[in-house]
């Protein structure tokens, strides 16, 4: 029989509610058994409507249950760290939400702890999880695209800055502004889908424009937040993101991301291969290849599916079938390095070689 697993969550905010809650109640033998927050009246609130048994202030408290096996790290970025290296410590499993922490530095620590203790350890990049994503990385895998050898990816949103004032837009506790939180999605995926070289240089640029004009961008879902949270105040991390970044095997990927700017709101990105093509955008998945001496469009059609589900499906599989998660060391180090590269670069204004 599947031994049974019981999750505790850290953070009950949005994305636990609209993800990891509905992904871990659906997968067999699996308990949601406990829930914390230091906002006790929100941990409280979401366990009744989840039914979850138990409720925590403080982490720590939460990891003296000895029967919960699985931790699911959900609180504000600064916190993953010091979370990550707790729960992995004390024999857990863990999934971490995107971004897995603040830098590279942090990062590195956490991986040590991964190898020092042999847990699992998943970052959340729902996005790799899509069916296009799902179906690209086999064709790609599959050497029907050549070498990927340049990416453009966006994510873009014209007026959509999240939890103005909140823990998002107070670099102390996020990290950083869109390229942290959005362009981490895309960034993580066409990278993941290049086929994850290594990155040898970054050159970034950040602006902050929208400061006095930024409006609520839907994040967190209004159904998920607290009657005491803020939403006004501080607002010190950039706007818009740009950045260009090569790797070791010579590709390239350029990227954009953004919480708000005069430009269309988007979620896009196109690959460019030896062989074949790709661009995926609101008009869905188009492959570029050419035929008997014939350029070729070809749309795919593909059946939409729960990203969240998805992800949380194989980080439980990935434990039962004691095998490596989708998010390998290598790659959770890579995009950490490149995101503070970014940062880096827009703050001295040259190019930071790794
Ligand atoms: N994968 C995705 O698609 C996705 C989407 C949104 C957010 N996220 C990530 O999930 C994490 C949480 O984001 P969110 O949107 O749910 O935020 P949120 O603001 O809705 O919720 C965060 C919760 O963490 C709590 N918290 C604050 N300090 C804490 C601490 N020290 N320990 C435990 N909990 C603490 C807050 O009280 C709040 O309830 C972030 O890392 C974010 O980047 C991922």
């Amino acid at each position: 029989m599947a031994k049974k697993l019981r999750v505790g969550i850290i953070g009950a905010g949005g994305i636990v509610q609209v993800g990891h809650i509905p992904g871990f109640q659906k997968a067999p033998d699996v308990e949601v058994a406990a829930i914390c927050d230091p906002n006790i009246a929100k941990a409280g609130a979401v366990a009744k409507k989840f039914g979850i048994p138990k409720t925590f202030a403080d982490y720590r408290k939460m990891l003296q249950e000895k029967e919960i096996n699985v931790i699911s790290i959900c609180s504000p970025n600064y916190f993953h760290k010091e979370q990550a290296i707790a729960a992995l410590s004390s024999g857990r499993d863990v999934l971490c939400e995107k971004p897995v922490s603040m830098n590279s530095i942090e990062t590195n620590e956490i991986l040590k702890v991964v190898s020092k203790t042999n847990r699992k350890f998943m970052v959340a990049f729902p996005h790799r999880f899509s069916a296009v994503s799902t179906f690209l990385k086999k064709l790609i895998s599959a050497g029907e695209f050549g070498q990927v050898y340049y990416a453009r990816a966006n994510c873009l949103r014209r007026r959509g800055i999240p939890g103005l004032g909140g823990w998002f837009t107070t670099k102390k506790l996020s990290g950083g502004g869109p390229l942290i939180d959005l362009g981490v999605h895309i960034l993580d995926k066409t990278y993941w889908l290049m086929g994850a070289p290594k990155p040898v240089s970054v050159t970034g640029v950040t602006f902050q424009k929208f400061k006095k004009v930024a409006t609520d961008g839907g994040w967190p879902p209004l159904e998920t937040r607290h009657p005491g949270d803020k939403y006004d105040g501080a607002f010190d991390v950039e706007d818009l993101a740009a950045a260009f970044i090569r790797f070791d095997n010579g590709a390239a990927l350029v990227l954009e991301a953004s919480w708000a700017g005069n430009s269309e709101t988007v979620l896009s990105y196109s690959l460019f291969g030896e062989k074949a093509g790709a661009r995926e955008d609101a008009f869905g998945l188009t492959i570029f290849g050419e035929k008997a001496g014939v350029l070729t469009d070809t749309v795919a059609s593909l059946p939409p599916v729960n990203v969240y589900d998805e992800e949380i499906k194989e980080f439980v599989s990935c434990i039962r079938a004691d095998r490596p998660p989708i998010t390998t060391p290598a790659q959770i180090l890579a995009v950490s390095r490149i995101l503070e590269g970014v940062y880096k670069s827009a703050a001295t204004g040259k190019e930071v070689v790794f």
